[in-house]
């Protein structure tokens, strides 16, 4: 794959390799990760890892800034970092305009299911969820998050990020604006009186997250299928596991730690 690498803890090495990366010990998760965050963007910083956050354990990280710079863009997608910015617009659009559909490949297994709670065991609020900015209205646990759903018409699955927002242990509320895709899809389930399933990723590969964020615009592109594309940008497919409770598919990280 052009990327050579497969997961976000790869990403996170090729970073470090690249001296893109600091690691902050000790800033505490209401407002001190999101200022530190926002006066970084402003000097063009390296990407930010947050870790031994206040009242949670050593490796509960927070991974902030993965892809702001387009240098890091270019690292995502496995260009050379030395393009100017009309090189590497040019270089991301030759890629696109060379789509060639790559479906995701389904796998038995994964590291997904080596962290896995069930029923009361569930709690979101173990994680060190920051409150970015003073104004939110909570903890948003899902910013740089794919939000997958299935079409109940067709079947297809669909992925889009949506921000999500951790309520209480066990409880996140999910925002789409009614244009999207996922609103779209969503609102099927809901006019036949059924809930609708979702499954969510924090702290994919990067380039399933350019997916899920890629504004594909006109109706007749939703049929452009998000999977498909990704796999195409990153040159291997995605390999995916079908998830237990939602019979959704989902991102498989690489079997490592
Ligand atoms: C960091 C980030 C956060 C986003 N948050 C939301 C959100 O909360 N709700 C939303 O509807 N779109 C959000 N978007 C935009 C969608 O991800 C984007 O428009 C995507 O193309 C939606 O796909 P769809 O139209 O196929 O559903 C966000 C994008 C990014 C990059």
């Amino acid at each position: 794959m052009p990327a050579g690498f497969s997961d976000l803890r790869d990403f996170i090495s090729i970073l470090e390799a690249n001296a893109d990366l600091k690691t902050i010990k000790g800033a505490g998760w209401d407002l001190e990760m999101g200022t530190i965050c926002e006066l970084n963007h402003e000097r063009e910083g390296p990407a930010l890892l947050f870790d031994e956050v206040p009242g949670y354990p050593p490796g509960y990280r927070v991974l902030a800034g993965a892809m702001w710079t387009p240098r890091r863009s270019l690292l995502a997608l496995g260009l050379s970092t030395e393009l100017d910015t009309d090189e590497a617009l040019t270089a991301y659009e030759e890629r696109v305009a060379a789509y060639r559909p790559t479906p995701p490949v389904e796998v038995q297994t994964g590291p997904i299911y080596e962290n896995a709670f069930w029923g009361d065991d569930v709690d979101l609020l173990k994680f060190p969820t920051p409150r970015w900015h003073e104004l939110d209205g909570g903890r948003y646990i899902g910013t740089g998050c794919a939000v997958f759903l299935r079409d109940p018409d067709t079947g297809r699955i669909h992925f889009g990020c949506y921000r999500v927002m951790v309520h209480d242990r066990n409880t996140a509320g999910l925002y789409i604006t009614p244009n999207k895709t996922g609103a779209i899809i969503r609102r099927k389930y809901w006019e036949r009186g059924q809930s609708c399933p979702v499954a969510v990723s924090f702290g994919q590969d990067p380039v399933l997250f350019l997916g899920a964020a890629q504004y594909l615009g006109a109706k007749n592109k939703r049929e452009l299928v998000r999977y498909e594309l990704v796999g195409h940008m990153r040159g291997a497919p995605v390999e995916v596991v079908r998830e237990e409770v939602t019979g959704l598919r989902g991102r498989v990280p690489t079997a490592r730690g």
